[in-house]
């Protein structure tokens, strides 16, 4: 089976929202796509892993002309591509160069919070270091790391603070897909950006409370890039690191692609595509076969009409591996009976918007929850169905499992582990929550700027080892 639409409500789409900017083609020289390197360790060893990761400022060519001043991690725009390895214990010396407060928040790590997570307790001052560890336990997938100071988050992403990050494990290394990084596995990091006079970003500038767009595509940093295809197949490992956009992806013909993850890991089976819709935060792993294509020809990839990666097709070996039906068993815990459904509500738009009727204050804990129990959470967008934007909801420290969207079944492409679900205007979703860490965690929408103005709540796992553990809380950032 083909699916060949976008699943979501068309009404929903962004184009409906009074504030939309729609994405322009640049006629600006096509340029390489940039492939974030990978971050060398300080240390690894059969169980362990070291990195250093510095938050700086620099320079980035991005537009013919003048460069344009951005953040990275380890790099001056984005970052190196941070490679973790399942049953290594990492550890982290984190190092902020920039001119002001930030944090690192491991977007999709199952790791304690609030201070490995690096949320908005965990504070690295300029010119200061932190030092974290942590286990990795979970599945193969690509997460990411971003800046996460509240309510400072958007506007450090929006400079460039977001890196690639891809946990690898046994399970996925037996299956056959394309993994050899920059050639045939290769990131693309979606973002949007408006550039101003001497091609600089002005974030303050561009601010509007539903999220920050531009009318240019950026894709891992590079605007109008081109990629050369030597393999048939390709895997994309698509991130949605755009502040607010959501971006309608499809191919020139219509070419079929086959999904085979999403946030958490590798889905249970395949699912064949010819549209893709990627909200705020979301990862898509899918393998495109050019196998129809030769040397010289062209595929495009575009959002809506807009081309944001020129794919040159050169000569290849062929390569007509099969996908297993079954990919991987998704853990699908029991709901804890004495655990009641934790409903959340996400409701306004603009500077209005809230979660269950209040706006996120850094010293309130609004839920408690054990650890290693499975609870219903059920998550609503009250906003109006015509005129409504879609909110992506996010948990910190845990993947979930989508079990409903208004009472019918998840999209067939939201199988696997989650811990991004879009929710449409009107719509309310069932996800199954559990944490297999302890720690404060935030849940909240992933428009960065509907996080920043208070669409965000946190939670404290309790261990019933630890019960009493006490956290310390920081108040709102002062820059
Ligand atoms: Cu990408 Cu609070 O998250
Ligand atoms: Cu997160
Ligand atoms: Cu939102």
């Amino acid at each position: 089976q083909v699916y060949t639409d976008y699943f979501f409500d068309k009404t929903a789409f962004n184009t409906q929202d009074a504030g939309y900017v729609p994405l322009e083609p640049m006629d600006t020289p096509q340029v390489p796509l940039n492939i974030p390197p990978i971050l060398t360790p300080d240390a690894e060893t059969d169980d362990s892993l070291a990195y250093t990761i510095t938050a700086q400022t620099g320079e980035t060519q991005i537009l013919p002309g003048e460069k344009t001043k951005t953040w990275g991690f380890n790099a001056p725009l984005l970052g190196q591509t941070i490679v973790l390895k399942r049953g290594k214990h990492t550890r982290v010396h984190l190092r902020d160069e920039l001119p002001e407060l930030t944090t690192f928040h491991w977007h999709g790590l199952n790791i304690p919070g609030p201070i490995a997570d690096g949320g908005c307790h965990a504070p690295v001052y300029p010119g200061k270091t932190r030092d974290i560890e942590f286990d990795v336990n979970q599945p193969a997938s690509t997460a990411w790391l971003h800046a996460h100071p509240c309510p400072e988050t958007a506007s450090q992403v929006w400079h460039g603070l977001a890196a690639m990050v891809i946990i690898k494990d046994e399970v996925e290394a037996a299956l056959p897909f394309p993994r050899n990084y920059g050639v045939d596995d290769i990131p693309v990091i979606l973002q949007d950006r408006k550039f101003h006079d001497h091609n600089q970003w002005n974030y303050q500038a561009d601010y509007d409370p539903d999220g920050v767009q531009g009318p240019t595509a950026m894709i891992n940093g590079t605007v109008n890039p081109y990629f050369d295809v030597t393999t048939q197949r390709v895997r994309l490992r698509i991130l949605n690191g755009a502040n607010r956009r959501e971006w309608r992806l499809h191919f020139t013909d219509d070419l079929e692609f086959t999904q085979i993850g999403s946030d958490g890991g590798i889905l249970p089976a395949p699912v064949t595509l010819t549209h893709l819709m990627s909200t705020c935060a979301e990862r898509h792993e899918i393998i495109v076969d050019f196998g129809k294509y030769h040397d010289g020809d062209e595929v495009i990839l575009y959002s809506d009409d807009t081309p944001l990666i020129h794919f040159r097709i050169h000569q290849f070996v062929p390569d007509n591996v099969e996908l297993p039906t079954h990919l991987v068993d998704i853990p699908d815990p029991a709901v804890d009976p004495d655990l009641p459904i934790k409903r959340v509500v996400m409701s306004g738009m603009d500077e209005g918007v809230m979660i269950d009727n209040t706006k996120f204050a850094m010293q309130r804990i609004d839920y408690e929850m054990p650890m290693g129990k499975c609870q219903l959470w059920d998550i609503t967008n009250t906003n109006d169905m015509k005129v409504g934007m879609i909110h992506p909801y996010h948990m910190h420290g845990t993947s979930f499992k989508v079990v409903s969207r208004n009472g019918h079944d998840p999209y067939p492409n939201e199988h696997g582990l989650k811990d991004v679900v879009s929710v449409n205007p009107g719509e309310h979703v069932v996800i199954k929550v559990w944490f297999d860490v302890p720690g404060i965690f935030m849940y909240h929408c992933h428009i960065i700027e509907h996080e920043d103005g208070g669409m965000m709540a946190q939670l404290k796992v309790i261990d019933p080892k630890n019960p009493t553990a006490k956290y310390q809380l920081m108040d709102h950032h002062t820059l």
